[in-house]
């Protein structure tokens, strides 16, 4: 993540452990990290996508994509740069982001759960394995945990139908659900992050 030292203001790109301190490579001075440091240089990251696409609109979809990529999703003022750099109103981006499902206006949470509400796993009791999850959570789909440790997505057939319900956290399935099962799930997911 990019770190800015709070004493020399060097800047540079932080790989250590510790989630708590950091060490500025340039002076020793030992600073706590900000709980938004991946978001503290946009402004040079945004520079060096737009650097490698043509100011033309058949631009915007790989510059989003290109967004997306590397803030986890398609913050206010960067969205405010390209238009500038583009010359499109940001209504139009808007406009074209809202089209496609990949693109998302706020932060992801630690973990992505998303409920399977494909054919399947509706018949065998999606709604209630929603209701389940979005309890347990205290947020509604299309939503993130006020400690950004969940988003909640719904979405169509995760490709795992006869293990119906189902839900994914991040990359792992979870079959088979009852309502109780999910919340042992997520608590599971909540305890290894405490
Ligand atoms: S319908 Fe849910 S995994 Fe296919």
């Amino acid at each position: 993540m990019e770190l800015e030292c709070e004493n020399c203001g060097h800047e540079w790109d932080y790989q250590g452990e510790s989630e708590e301190y950091a060490i500025c490579p340039e002076c020793d001075y030992e600073m706590e990290i900000p709980a938004e440091a991946e978001v503290i240089a946009p402004q040079r990251d945004i520079e060096d996508i737009l650097d490698k696409h043509p100011k033309e609109p058949s631009s915007l979809i790989p510059i989003l994509q290109k967004t997306q990529e590397q803030y986890g999703y398609l913050p206010r003022d960067v969205i405010e740069r390209i238009s500038g750099y583009l010359d499109l109103p940001e209504s139009k981006i808007y406009g074209v982001a809202t089209f496609y499902a990949q693109f998302r206006f706020e932060p992801q949470g630690e973990h992505v759960v998303r409920i399977c509400h494909g054919t399947a796993c509706h018949v065998k009791g999606a709604d209630g394995i929603t209701d389940a999850v979005e309890d347990t959570l205290n947020i509604d789909s299309g939503e993130t945990t006020d400690d950004g440790m969940f988003t909640l997505e719904r979405v169509a057939c995760l490709g795992c139908c006869s293990l119906a319900p189902v839900i994914m956290v991040d990359d792992t399935a979870h079959g088979n659900l009852t309502r109780e099962k999910a919340k042992e799930v997520l608590e599971k997911y909540r305890g290894k992050n405490t």
